[in-house]
């Protein structure tokens, strides 16, 4: 097919140059497919924003069949395990000894949206920041197209398939979001999260149960310590300077023998906590990743997980479609990024509730119980070590897959 004037030809549109979008183009230039990525922030800004930073195992092995884990593993830190407090004690879940032997790495999301950019950048392909006014066209034919507005001319992609990896606010899912069904839930909880520039007081990250509230202390390197605590989802970041940030963390992480060293405040930010899951994850040619397509709360840190394991699926099913005519990847990637959502979603969910403050004496003795019951029951301990570490496979249960698919789909693909 030859573009008509002014356009862009591609086979994927890639809509948002977060870690979905941007793994998603890697992925797919190694099979030799073409992408054209667009993302309606500066590189700047998207280089610049601190998010999460916990990859399981299966991520950083993707990461690296990708080409892009040099950085990662020079400066990555991998852990074995992770520390619960509650009732003035330290508890350490022993991940790795848990879980087969699977580590988790900590580098920054940031850092791994960085190192996309920079060889998608290398490469010499197509990557366009600041784009306008994006919006779909042709869903539901074999011919969609992308409209946005670029350096003040107005522009379209025709494409084959496009990819909505804008995130949670983006325009891919509110296009098709009448053919989607949505499921929630939103918690009275905000984490408010600092980067300092002080050496990690802890070597492993320690969850901690407070009835002053939840805080979580981990790093992003050998000099920089991030830490969060438990707010209200509505607070003022202004009402919280760094002296009462420090002593609300000192207070609730505190332990005899053991203390947590300060330092400046490089960042610091609030953000509300969610679980959502759009059914399903497609419609017509427009297929969804990431963000755009779920929210986890933080405190199982599998949100960036997610994303990479959707654009994995997504790449290998267009490979498939585009290498043979076979469409069987794509009619099932939505049922098949949903069961594993829906296990991450659950150990979120599970997470969130058992370390937070809800102001429920009741709530609050049924969280100290399964505390300490995953801290003395083997098999507990290792419920967690597995979700924390990511399952895989068979272990997210063939059932739930064909579960979703019920569900579902599978869906058709339009020709
Ligand atoms: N057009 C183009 N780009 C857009 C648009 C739009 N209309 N709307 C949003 N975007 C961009 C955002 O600026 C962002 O760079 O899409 C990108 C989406 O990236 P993320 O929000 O990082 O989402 P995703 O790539 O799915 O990664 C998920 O990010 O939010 C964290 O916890 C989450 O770690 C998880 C990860
Ligand atoms: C992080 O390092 O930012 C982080 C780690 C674990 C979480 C959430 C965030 O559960």
């Amino acid at each position: 097919m030859t573009a008509a004037a002014g356009a862009i030809r591609t086979q994927v549109a890639i809509v948002g140059a977060g870690p979905a979008g941007l793994l998603l183009a890697r992925l797919l230039d190694d099979a030799g497919i073409e992408s054209v990525v667009i993302e309606n922030r500066g590189r700047d800004y998207v280089e610049k924003r601190i998010r999460a930073g916990l990859l399981e195992q299966g991520t950083v092995e993707l990461l690296e069949r990708a080409g892009v884990a040099g950085r990662l593993h020079e400066e990555g830190i991998v852990h074995h395990g992770i520390h619960l407090q509650f009732d003035g004690e330290r508890h350490r879940v022993a991940l790795s000894d848990l879980a087969g032997g699977r580590t988790i790495t900590i580098y920054g999301q940031t850092e791994i949206v960085k190192d996309l950019i920079g060889r998608r950048l290398d490469d010499g392909l197509p990557l366009l920041f600041e784009v306008d006014e994006v919006a779909l066209e042709g869903i539901e034919t074999a011919t969609p197209r992308v409209r946005f507005l670029h350096a003040g001319a107005r522009r379209e992609i025709e494409c084959d398939v496009i990819a909505g990896c804008d995130g949670f606010h983006g325009v891919c899912r509110p296009a098709i979001a009448k053919h989607l069904q949505f499921f929630s839930r939103d918690y009275p909880l905000g984490w408010l999260g600092i980067l300092a520039a002080v050496a990690p007081s802890s070597d492993e990250l320690v969850y901690a149960h407070h009835e002053r509230g939840f805080a979580l202390l981990t790093l992003r390197s050998p000099e920089l310590s991030r830490l969060y605590i438990q707010c209200a989802p509505d607070e003022r970041i202004e009402e919280w300077p760094d002296a009462r940030i420090w002593e609300e963390l000192q207070a609730r992480v505190a332990l005899d023998g053991w203390s947590l060293a300060e330092g400046p405040v490089l960042e610091k930010g609030i953000t509300g906590m969610r679980s959502f899951v759009s059914e399903p994850m497609q419609h017509g040619r427009l297929f969804l990743a990431g963000d755009a397509a779920h929210i986890v709360p933080p405190t199982g840190a599998k949100g960036l997980n997610l994303a990479v394991a959707d654009v994995a699926l997504l790449a290998a099913a267009l490979v498939e479609w585009f290498g043979s005519a076979d469409d069987t990847g794509l009619r099932h990637y939505s049922a098949a990024c949903l069961a594993r959502v829906w296990r991450a979603e659950h150990f979120s969910y599970w997470m969130t509730s058992m370390l937070h403050t809800f102001g429920d004496p009741f709530e609050q003795r049924l969280q100290l119980a399964q505390l300490r019951y995953v801290v003395s029951s083997e098999a507990a301990a290792r419920t967690l070590a597995e979700n924390y570490v990511g399952l895989a496979g068979s272990r997210l249960g063939g059932a739930d897959i064909d579960g979703a698919a019920r569900r579902v789909g599978p869906i058709s693909v339009p020709r």
